[in-house]
């Protein structure tokens, strides 16, 4: 069985491949990812050459890349699983094009493959982020209304529509995931949870917006890994399956918990000017996934911080080339009020 996954060398990609290819012994997996700022093909280096798994370099964009894929995958592959994204709303809102670019063309272009070569299966990893925002009480079901606020979460909807439009004219069989926010192992450091290991281990100030008060429902990227796997193989074309993770937690209370387990003050934590229309609070409620698909988180955060913790501590040399150039000239741009203070490396 051969499986086409797009994306694969960035943070969810990576531990889905590896769960795939670990829990499947019959399955062989083509990755197709263009190794923007965010991809890596180094994570899953040790698993080239072992005949179940290809890398590809190339753009989900692009019909003949995406058609290279496809047949590099056998021509018809069992799956097309699309992981593949900009990932980062703030980079979003700085701007919009290459968001809009690859999570909505991308898409279009490989729901046109997945119609061409008639996979069996095609599957869309999207986010709880096109639901909107919530306040204090409640959680989103998968018949919530769409209201994306970031150009993240617009391109995200307008993604979904499209695999929606492919369903319903095409009869093409896809399924839509809603995962509510990971954290784990090969998390790029823009993203709080990393950005907070990395800057405190460097003894550096952390960016929290606004007042902090903000609420995330997180969950450890394995247990959103499987709940994609449960869907792509027990769940219904054209259905939508929320995978929220097991804790809420405000961003300030989430910042302390992580500086205390690595013995460092909260006086790193650092007030800076709040996300434009940053979303208040998320929250999924995944009743539809446990009892269609069986599935259900397994790690809680207290668990899943301290095996995160664990990982960056022990792979300092990934986090440095994270934090490259590039990244450097994106985060004096992204957070101008930490100027005065040193760039951690
Ligand atoms: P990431 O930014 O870590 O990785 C994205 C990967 O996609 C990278 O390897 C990058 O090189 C690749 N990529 C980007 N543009 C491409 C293109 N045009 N062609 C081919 N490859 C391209 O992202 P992530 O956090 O692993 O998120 C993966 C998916 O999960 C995304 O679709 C995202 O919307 C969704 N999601 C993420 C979260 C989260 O908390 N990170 C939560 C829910 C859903
Ligand atoms: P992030 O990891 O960017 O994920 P998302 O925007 O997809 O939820 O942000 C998680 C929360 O942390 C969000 O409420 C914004 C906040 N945040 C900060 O307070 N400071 C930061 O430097 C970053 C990157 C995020």
């Amino acid at each position: 069985m051969q499986w086409l996954v797009t994306g694969g060398a960035g943070f969810i990609g990576t531990s889905f491949i590896r769960l795939a290819l670990a829990s499947r012994p019959n399955l062989s997996i083509v990755n197709l990812d263009n190794l923007t700022y965010a991809g890596h093909r180094q994570n899953l280096s040790d698993l080239e050459g072992g005949g179940r798994y290809q890398f590809l370099q190339g753009d989900i964009c692009d019909p003949s890349q995406v058609e290279c894929a496809v047949a590099l995958a056998g021509g018809r592959p069992a799956a097309i699983v699309n992981i593949a994204a900009e990932s980062h709303v703030d980079r979003s809102i700085a701007s919009a094009s290459e968001c809009v670019r690859t999570n909505v063309l991308g898409t279009q272009v490989l729901l046109d493959a997945a119609r061409t070569c008639s996979a069996s299966r095609f599957l869309q990893v999207s986010t709880d982020e096109v639901y909107g925002s919530l306040g204090p009480t409640g959680s989103f079901h998968e018949r919530s209304p769409l209201a994306p606020n970031s150009p993240y979460a617009a391109s995200k909807a307008a993604a979904e529509m499209l695999v929606r439009a492919a369903v319903h004219t095409h009869g093409v069989p896809a399924i839509i995931t809603r995962g509510s926010n990971n954290y784990g192992p090969f998390q790029m450091p823009e993203k709080l949870i990393p950005l907070a290991i990395s800057n405190a281990e460097a003894d550096q100030p952390i960016p929290l917006y606004g007042t902090g008060a903000n609420i995330r429902n997180w969950i450890y990227v394995e247990d959103h890994c499987r709940g994609i796997m449960a869907a792509l193989e027990r769940g219904q074309p054209g259905e939508v399956y929320n995978l929220g993770g097991p804790d809420e937690i405000e961003n300030r209370a989430l910042l302390a918990r992580i500086l205390s387990l690595l013995g460092k003050p909260a006086s790193l934590i650092r007030p800076v000017p709040d996300r434009p229309g940053h979303d208040f609070r998320y929250s999924l409620d995944s009743t539809r996934a446990h009892a269609e698909l069986g599935w259900t988180p397994e790690v809680a955060l207290a668990e899943g911080l301290a095996r995160t913790i664990a990982w960056y501590r022990a792979h300092p040399a990934w986090t440095t080339q994270a934090r490259d150039s590039h990244f450097t000239t994106y985060y004096r741009a992204q957070y101008p009020t930490l100027h005065s203070e040193a760039v951690p490396r």
